[in-house]
């Protein structure tokens, strides 16, 4: 693992959460289209990280398959999982969610947030379409530019952080081209970015700048993410993370 790539982790590591979101977002989502799935439903969480949406799958009663590429992610959702009681339900596996032992057609659900970017939206629609059963329902987030006017230092950061940050209307025809039916959008607010991800992390920078043992990469990590929650409360009009759920058919 490269340094730029270890101080990504270890900052991540001291957060509550990897990505913006919502327990009780979640919670409701899973509510609305939970009619749709069998008994016992078996699903995944890919790229789960330490567990934010796991947590949430498994007090539904489903068995899920978490999904990581980073153990020490699992690891902490395991150990929270042990306190919850709802170990019995999961199965962590280190592994890209483009690549897992799952077999085709098995799953009830699959769930995932804010994690699709690190394969690509169309690398992962197209996977999880192979180990989902039919009628099977897809939820998951991901960042979205929200219209097609765009000021250009918002697309000249984007270009900078992930060029292929696409609009809904993108995501849903490739995911209609893919099989799959579309159910429901719903924003991750900027509410929501504040309470669950820029709150805990500002703590963490904080915490990072007063440890004398922090190494500069690690201070220059946090000074990246502050840079980042500086440049989403100017522009949160223009991107923002969008919940989509869709069923195979
Ligand atoms: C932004 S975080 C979101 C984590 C979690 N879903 C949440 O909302 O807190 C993205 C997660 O994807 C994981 N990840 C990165 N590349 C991956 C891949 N190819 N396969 C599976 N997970 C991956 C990272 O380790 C990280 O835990």
């Amino acid at each position: 693992m490269d340094n730029i790539l270890h101080d990504l982790f270890t900052f991540f590591e001291k957060m509550p959460r990897q990505g913006p979101g919502s327990i009780k977002l979640t919670n409701n989502l899973l509510q609305k289209f939970f009619h749709l799935l069998p008994p016992n439903p078996i699903g995944a969480d890919m790229g789960s990280g330490s567990g934010a949406a796991t947590l949430v799958l498994a007090e539904k009663a489903i068995s899920v398959t978490a999904v990581d590429v980073h153990k020490p992610f699992l690891d902490e959702l395991m150990r929270k999982a042990s306190e919850r009681k709802l170990d019995h339900l999961i199965t962590p596996v280190v592994a890209s969610m483009t690549d897992t032992k799952i077999a085709e057609n098995s799953l009830d659900i699959i769930w995932s947030e804010g994690a699709l970017f690190t394969v690509g939206l169309e690398n992962a629609l197209k996977y999880f379409s192979s180990i989902l059963k039919k009628g099977g329902v897809l939820g998951f987030s991901d960042c979205f530019l929200f219209q097609k006017d765009t000021p250009d230092n918002v697309i000249a950061q984007w270009k900078e952080w992930d060029s292929n940050i696409k609009t809904v209307p993108d995501a849903l025809k490739i995911a209609e081209g893919l099989g799959y039916r579309f159910l429901h959008a719903e924003a991750v607010t900027p509410e929501m970015w504040e309470e669950s991800y820029f709150g805990p992390m500002e703590k963490v920078i904080e915490s990072i700048e007063a440890d004398k043992n922090s190494s500069a990469g690690l201070l220059e990590r946090a000074r990246i993410n502050r840079k980042e929650a500086k440049f989403f409360r100017e522009n949160n009009a223009y991107y923002g993370y969008m919940f989509l759920i869709l069923q195979k058919i």
